[in-house]
């Protein structure tokens, strides 16, 4: 037994992980290990020797067990001394500064245009970007052999020969969603619709697809005077000015009659625009009277109800008002140009809360 003893307690004390120990455990106290073995020899000695050596097996049988599980816990803490020393972490050091995603000036003004008509009880209405040719024009009383047509260098949708559906284009303008929107919803209605238009032309004021912010209300009795008005509110709110001058210059546009083009007072100091004084005038917008075939066209009787509507560049009032010169880096994804005139995420415009900051 002093032989069991001696062999198994050094290999205890020299196993390297539990897998060795329990091989150990097996090997000695397992039900075919040699305590085991001997323990069933006492089945065959005669009871005063059984009586001493029953007791001392039970003992040494506890000795290897008590052994083992001394091992056991100090590999665990020996695996927990390991971990702690290469998991360490030193939650004293700075935060490092994150490189953090900006709001790109269109979604920024997008959000401060929204926010303003929201006050005056406008909500935002959407369509489509793939519009029908009869959305996009006839509806708004530019029939095919309209020169409009021709002027608005228009993306035409690929089509098979014989393919019979009816031509899409990618929409010029949002005027469409006027139509769209007078289907849903009827009269009255006071809307905005902001979104993505295309047109074939590239130069620094121009890209192929920029964006337009179009507006709608149409109500038993409004009149360019109701028209007049929202546009000086958003004016002033927009820009930020207490006051502003607005030049209406009659025009014409085949979805309003009358109509009139909108020029904003401004002045010009070493290329930086200030609106509200000055000699300059700068366009800013098309506008009108709906015009009766366009009412009709969106299932509204003109004998019953009229309106007015406006649309305006969104890229345009927002090179205006954050100093930005070329509309082409809008749409290149330069990181540099993002962080130079992006917005903090958490700065959502509101009217009480300021728009820009
Ligand atoms: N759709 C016109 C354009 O893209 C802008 C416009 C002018 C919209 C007058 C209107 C309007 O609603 O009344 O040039």
């Amino acid at each position: 037994m002093d032989d069991l003893k001696e062999k198994y307690l050094p290999r205890i004390a020299d196993a390297l992980d539990e897998a060795a120990l329990e091989d150990i455990r097996l090997a000695a106290v397992g039900k075919k290990g040699e305590v085991a073995l001997k323990m069933r020899e006492l089945g065959q000695m005669d009871p005063t020797e059984r009586q001493i050596k029953g007791p001392i097996l039970n003992a040494l049988k506890n000795e290897i067990l008590s052994a083992i599980a001394a091992k056991k816990a100090g590999l665990a803490d020996t695996a927990l001394d390991a971990r702690l020393r290469s998991e360490w972490l030193d939650v004293t050091l700075p935060t490092r500064t994150r490189r953090r995603g900006t709001i790109h000036p269109l979604s920024q003004v997008t959000e401060e245009v929204t926010a303003i008509f929201a006050e005056m009880g406008f909500s935002v209405a959407e369509g489509p970007r793939i519009e029908t040719d009869w959305y996009n024009f006839d509806a708004l009383n530019i029939p095919s052999h309209h020169p409009a047509r021709a002027e608005m260098d228009t993306f035409y949708l690929n089509r098979a020969a014989s393919d019979d559906r009816p031509p899409h284009v990618l929409r010029t303008h949002t005027s469409p969603v006027q139509i769209r929107s007078m289907e849903s919803t009827g009269a009255p209605t006071r809307i905005i619709c902001p979104g993505g238009v295309y047109r074939a032309d590239y130069d620094q004021t121009h890209t192929p697809m920029f964006h337009q912010v179009e507006g709608l209300a149409i109500d038993k009795d409004i009149s360019m005077a109701n028209l007049k008005w929202v546009l000086e509110e958003f004016v002033k709110s927009y820009f930020e000015v207490d006051d502003v001058d607005l030049r209406f210059r009659a025009s014409h546009f085949p979805f309003t009659e009358p109509s009139a083009e909108v020029d904003i007072r401004c002045s010009w100091e070493n290329g930086n625009l200030k609106v509200g004084e000055g000699d300059d005038w700068l366009e800013i917008l098309g506008s009108g009277m709906v015009h009766p075939k366009v009412l009709q066209a969106g299932g509204i009787n003109p004998e019953e109800w009229q309106g007015f509507a406006f649309g305006m560049g969104i890229d345009r009032i927002a090179m205006l008002k954050y100093g930005i010169p070329d509309l082409r880096a809008f749409f290149d994804s330069d990181l540099r140009w993002l962080r130079h005139y992006g917005f903090e995420a958490l700065d959502v415009p509101t009217l009480h809360s300021g728009l820009s900051r």
